[in-house]
C-alpha cells in the first residue's frame, strides 16, 4: 500500500513538472498573441488546465488524499462548469446537453470540488464516447442531467442516448482495467466508484443496448441532523 501511494506521488510529481513546462509555453504563446486573452476556448482551456493542476497538487499533499477540502457545493454550478468544459466536443458531435431540475435549486451537496468534478467528467466522457459509438447515430443525441430531491436526498440522473451496454458489460464495467472500447483504459468508472465510496454516494447504473445508459447518484442526506429526536 505504501508502495502504491509512493509510486503515485512520484508519478504525480513528474506530471506536475511537465504541466509546469507546458503552462510556461502557454503563457508565452498568450503573450505573443494578445487576442487569445479574449478567446473563450483559450480561456476555458486555461481553466481546465488549472483544475488538472489542482488535482495533481492534491495527490501530492503529504496528508492522505481523502483530506481534500470538503465544502457545500451547488450541483447546478458544477454542471454549468462541466457543460462549458465539454461544449466544444458536444458541439462538434451535435450532442445536446440538458440540465433539468425539479425545483429552482440550489442543490447543495457536501464534497471536495475536485473529486466531484473528476467523477462527473468521467461519466460525461463515457456518455460522449457511447454516443459517438452508436451506429446510425440517433436523431437527437443528448446527455441529460436531472436533479431532484427524494426524502432528504439529492438524486442525480445522468443519461445518454448512446450505444448502451449488454448485461455482461454492465456487470463488469466498474472494475479497473475493464474496457469494451478499442484503446480504452478502463479507469474512468473505477475512479467514479472510488470517489462515490469516499463521499458516501450511492451509484446505480441502468443500460439498454442501442438505447442508452443512465447513472443514478444518490447523495447522502444533508438533513440528518433534523431527524434527531428532541
Ligand atoms: N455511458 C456509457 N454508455 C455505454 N457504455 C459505457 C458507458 N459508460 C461506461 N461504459 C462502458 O464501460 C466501460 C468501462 O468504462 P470506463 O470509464 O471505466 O473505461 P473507458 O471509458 O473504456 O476508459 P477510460 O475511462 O479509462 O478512458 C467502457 O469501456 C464502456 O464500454
Ligand atoms: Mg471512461
Amino acid at each position: 500500500m505504501m508502495n502504491k501511494s509512493y509510486e503515485l506521488a512520484a508519478f504525480s510529481h513528474e506530471i506536475k513538472n511537465s504541466l509546469t513546462l507546458i503552462y510556461g509555453q502557454l503563457q508565452y504563446i498568450e503573450n505573443e498573441n494578445i487576442t487569445l486573452k479574449k478567446d473563450e476556448h483559450w480561456l476555458k482551456m486555461k481553466e481546465d488546465f488549472a483544475s488538472l493542476f489542482e488535482m495533481i497538487r492534491q495527490t501530492l499533499r503529504p496528508s492522505d488524499t481523502t483530506s481534500a477540502a470538503m465544502e457545500p457545493l451547488d450541483l447546478v454550478d458544477l454542471f454549468h462548469e462541466i457543460q462549458s468544459s465539454w461544449s466544444y466536443q458536444m458541439d462538434r458531435e451535435h450532442i445536446h446537453f440538458r440540465l433539468q431540475t425539479d425545483s429552482p435549486g440550489p442543490y447543495y451537496v457536501y464534497g471536495a470540488k475536485a473529486k466531484l468534478l473528476q467523477m462527473f467528467h468521467n461519466l460525461v466522457s463515457n456518455a460522449v464516447k457511447a454516443i459517438k459509438r452508436k451506429k446510425g447515430a440517433s436523431q437527437a443525441p443528448n446527455i441529460t442531467v436531472t436533479l431532484s430531491r427524494e426524502q432528504g436526498h439529492i438524486v442525480l440522473n445522468l443519461s445518454d442516448t448512446g450505444i448502451g451496454m449488454t448485461r455482461e458489460q454492465q456487470a463488469r464495467a466498474f472494475y479497473r482495467g475493464v474496457s469494451f472500447i478499442p484503446k480504452g483504459n478502463g479507469i474512468g468508472l473505477s475512479v467514479v466508484h472510488e470517489i462515490a465510496e469516499e463521499l458516501h454516494i450511492k451509484i446505480h447504473m441502468d443500460s439498454a443496448l442501442n438505447h442508452g445508459t443512465t447513472f443514478t447518484l444518490v447523495f447522502p442526506s444533508t438533513e440528518r441532523v433534523e431527524a434527531l429526536p428532541v
